[in-house]
C-alpha cells in the first residue's frame, strides 16, 4: 500500500464503509437521501466508480471488492475528490446482494471486467451465470439496466447466452452494446486494449 491510503482505511472506513453482513441497505441511511441506487460489482481501484459518481451525482454508487488495496483506494479517492454519492463494501458481492439489497431497489448493477476464469474447469466461478443473472435481476426495479463489460471474448459470448436465457430480462441492442459513453476507461482496460484484446459491452433491461 502506498503512502496515500496506510492511514485511508482506518479513518475513511467509518465515513465511507459499508459491512458486507447485517439488515437491508436503504439509500436514505446510506445517503442522507433517497436517491436511485447504483451497485459497481468488483470495483477495482475505483476508478470507474469515482468517475462516474463525480459526473452523476444524484445516484447513489455503492461499490464492492473483495480486494483490500483496490478498496482502500477508492476511500482515498473519495475523500480527494469530495464525492458524496459513493459509499464502499469490502467483501463478496453474491453476499452482499443476498443479504443486504432488497428486490426491486437497484437502478442499475455494472459489471465492469469480473475475473474471466477462463479455463473450462474454472468457469463455475465465473460471476456472470445463469443463477447469478437470475439474483442480480431480482434486486433491480423494473426497467433497471444491468450493464456487463469485459474483454475475454469467451467470457462475452457466455455472458450474451447467459443474460439472453434470463426470463426477465431484454437486450436493450442487438446482440453486443456500443461502448456507452458513460463507462470510464480503467487502467485495467487500457492493459488489455493495449495487449490486443476487444471490449464486449452488454446491457439489459429488466422488463
Ligand atoms: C479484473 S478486475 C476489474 C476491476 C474494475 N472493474 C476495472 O474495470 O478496472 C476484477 C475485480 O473483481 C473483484 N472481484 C472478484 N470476485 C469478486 C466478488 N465475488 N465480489 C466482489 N468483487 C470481486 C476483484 O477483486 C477485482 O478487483
Amino acid at each position: 500500500m502506498g503512502e496515500r491510503h496506510r492511514d485511508a482505511p482506518a479513518r475513511l472506513w467509518p465515513v465511507y464503509g459499508v459491512p458486507v453482513d447485517g439488515g437491508r441497505l436503504v439509500p436514505s441511511a446510506l445517503f442522507g437521501r433517497d436517491v436511485p441506487l447504483i451497485l459497481e460489482i468488483g470495483s477495482g481501484m475505483g476508478e470507474a466508480t469515482a468517475d462516474m459518481a463525480a459526473a452523476d451525482p444524484d445516484r447513489g454508487y455503492l461499490a464492492v471488492d473483495v480486494h483490500t488495496p483496490g478498496v482502500a483506494n477508492l476511500l482515498a479517492t473519495i475523500e480527494e475528490r469530495g464525492l458524496a454519492n459513493v459509499r464502499v463494501v469490502l467483501g463478496d458481492a453474491l453476499d452482499l446482494v443476498r443479504e443486504r439489497l432488497a428486490p426491486d431497489s437497484l437502478d442499475a448493477v455494472h459489471v465492469f471486467f469480473p475475473d474471466p476464469w477462463p479455463k473450462a474447469r474454472h468457469h463455475k466461478r465465473r460471476l456472470i451465470q445463469p443463477a447469478h443473472v437470475a439474483l442480480l435481476r431480482s434486486r433491480l426495479v423494473p426497467g433497471g439496466t444491468l450493464h456487463c463489460a469485459t474483454d475475454d471474448t469467451g467470457y462475452a459470448d457466455a455472458m450474451l447466452a447467459a443474460l439472453g436465457a434470463d426470463p426477465g430480462l431484454a437486450n436493450a441492442n442487438d446482440g453486443f452494446a456500443p461502448r456507452p459513453a458513460h463507462r470510464p476507461l480503467t487502467k485495467f482496460e487500457q492493459r488489455g486494449i493495449d495487449a490486443g484484446r476487444r471490449v464486449h459491452d452488454l446491457v439489459f433491461v429488466r422488463s
